[in-house]
């Protein structure tokens, strides 16, 4: 028997229940599965929107949300994997339309399922999580684009947020300096500088319809916000900067012209966690067990249990969460 929250029906919040896992997953995760006692999971922004019945993360019904999985192997079917290997898995369609981690247990495909690095704690790889991930595969396209320190200061969206934490302390951590865009000055100012933020401003000048040419003032960007914030975003950018889209807090829209690109050259890309490949998960998972501060980022993370992921899905939709939500499933 599990423990699990599941999704029933289109429209309806997540509820707590006793699933008997054999025959619940009957037919899932393909022939290669991989069956896991999940150890932890984490709660993002659209496992915000699955719990609580929103649209636009749910595919499948019933479904257990639940976007991360950080779990030890109790059964393999794929020849990658042992039983009692400690692995970690982000997007790849769980918590969308294959099961997720909100369960006690897990059975999942293969594909983007990577031992966890040694130097990671399981706790620490589900504060990591999919917004962890995410961060450095923005922080990576800085980098690949050829966005230095030395270029200028970089700009970081939703910063309080659970991509916008981690990205600023592996920018910082890189040598970036790191400017860190919130709505929460007041409140999470001395976080954000003690996240490795060298200045904290207010967000919302971003948030309000700007000149599509501002003043250039960013090497670079990343942005988990969306919208017209992305698009004020662009029109400052330096000459040849680049941004690294990653969400859409404020909206999916993007309310921006072609100047940005064909008069300064600016570069908007994007990170896409749920489809990265295998090697890319590889490198940034990698690159995260070398760099990432784990005092920063315990100081970003809060543990709750199962019964508590219903509440904290309505705090993070309300931009009321700070940095990372770990759920610790067996307790
Ligand atoms: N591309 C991918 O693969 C990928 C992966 C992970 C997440 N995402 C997306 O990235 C975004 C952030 O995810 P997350 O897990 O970090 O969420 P989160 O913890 O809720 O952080 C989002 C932050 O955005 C800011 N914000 C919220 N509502 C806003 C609004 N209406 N206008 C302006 N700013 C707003 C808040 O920061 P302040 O309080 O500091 O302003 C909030 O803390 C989401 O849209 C998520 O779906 C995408």
């Amino acid at each position: 028997m599990a423990r699990a929250m599941m999704a029933t029906e289109k429209g309806a919040a997540a509820r707590l229940l006793e699933i008997d896992d054999e025959e619940f997953f009957e037919g899932s995760g393909g022939d290669e599965a991989v069956d896991l006692d999940v150890l932890f999971s984490s709660v993002n922004f659209k496992d915000g929107l699955a719990i609580t019945g929103r649209p636009g993360v749910l595919r499948a019904w019933p479904l257990i949300p639940g976007i991360d999985i950080v779990g030890r192997v109790t059964r393999s079917r794929s020849s990658r994997f042992a039983p009692g290997d400690l692995v970690v898995l982000n997007g790849d369609g769980i918590g969308e339309n294959r099961h997720g981690g909100f369960a006690t247990k897990a059975r999942v495909r293969p594909d983007a399922l990577l031992h966890l690095p040694e130097a990671i704690s399981p706790e620490r790889a589900a504060a990591i999580g999919t917004a962890g991930f995410t961060s450095m595969l923005a922080v990576l396209a800085l980098q690949d684009a050829g966005v230095t320190p030395d270029d200028g200061e970089v700009l970081v969206t939703g910063a309080a947020g659970g991509v916008g934490s981690v990205a600023i302390s592996l920018l910082a951590g890189r040598g970036y300096t790191v400017v860190a865009s919130s709505g929460r000055v007041e409140a999470q100012g001395d976080y954000l500088r003690s996240l490795g933020a060298a200045r904290v401003v207010d967000r919302s000048p971003l948030g309000e319809p700007g000149k599509p040419l501002q003043t250039q003032q960013w090497a670079g960007a990343v942005d988990s916000v969306g919208s017209t914030t992305l698009a004020n975003v662009l029109a400052q950018t330096n000459y040849g900067g680049t941004v690294v889209a990653c969400g859409l807090a404020a909206g999916s829209e993007l309310p921006t012209t072609v100047m940005p690109f064909i008069l300064r050259g600016v570069t908007l890309t994007g990170a896409n966690s749920v489809e990265a490949p295998r090697a890319l998960r590889e490198r940034a998972w990698t690159d995260l067990a070398n760099e990432l501060d784990l005092g920063l980022l315990d100081s970003m993370t809060t543990t709750i249990g199962l019964d508590a992921v219903a509440d904290t899905a309505e705090r993070i939709l309300a931009g009321q969460v700070r940095g990372r939500t770990v759920v610790d499933v067996a307790s």
